[in-house]
């Protein structure tokens, strides 16, 4: 079982695919949780990138890509095989959605993915309006930087409310508390 939560930042994926890691280890799986950019190089020099001064759109889009394949080979595939459950925070719909909108056509984005990523089967896509998103990560969005960040991300929302009626997707009202979007979560496994 392949399991992905995207959205905007703010949304709470983080929290929710630990909650449902514990939720399938409770019942005795094996969970490999997972994220996006990783912890391995690429991931890392993308991190640092956000602190000390971004990429240009095309060298970004390329190391995505470079972790995003790293990370299949060493991990999700090898983990899919063995049957584990595997949930990760972010996958490449965060890609098509950031670097969609700084430019790239998501759909070709999606297709390159999907040559060498699994589809997952379940896709929760973590739904809150920019206004929300920004007040919960500290942000009120009113700074010249703030404001283009708020353009960019109420384009990353539309990417990804574009999802929605893909069979494997879930849209997830995210602005509640914590506790009732886990039920919600729980309740569409089922
Ligand atoms: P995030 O999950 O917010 O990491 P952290 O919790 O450590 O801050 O991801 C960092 C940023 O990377 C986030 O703003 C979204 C962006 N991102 C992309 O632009 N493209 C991608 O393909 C992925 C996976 C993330």
């Amino acid at each position: 079982m392949f399991i992905v939560f995207e959205g905007i930042d703010g949304t709470g994926k983080s929290t929710q695919a630990r909650r449902l890691a514990e939720h399938f280890t409770s019942q005795g799986r094996t969970v490999v949780l997972s994220r996006e950019p990783t912890d391995g190089p690429w991931g890392t020099l993308l991190r640092n990138s956000a602190i000390t001064g971004r990429l240009s759109p095309e060298e970004e889009l390329a190391t995505f890509l470079k972790d995003r394949r790293q990370h299949v080979l060493e991990k999700i595939a090898p983990s899919l095989a063995a049957g584990h459950v595997v949930i990760l925070d972010r996958y490449y719909f965060s890609t098509m959605a950031y670097q969609g909108s700084r430019g790239f056509d998501p759909l070709k984005i999606r297709s390159d993915n999907e040559v060498f990523a699994p589809v997952p089967d379940l896709l929760f896509i973590l739904d809150l309006d920019v206004d929300s998103a920004l007040s919960r990560i500290g942000s009120r969005g009113d700074t010249a930087n703030e404001f283009e960040q708020r353009a960019n991300l109420q384009r990353c929302r539309e990417i990804f409310l574009s999802l929605k009626d893909e069979p494997f997707a879930q849209l997830i009202d995210a602005n509640r508390p914590p506790e009732q979007v886990a039920d919600s979560i729980l309740t569409s496994l089922t």
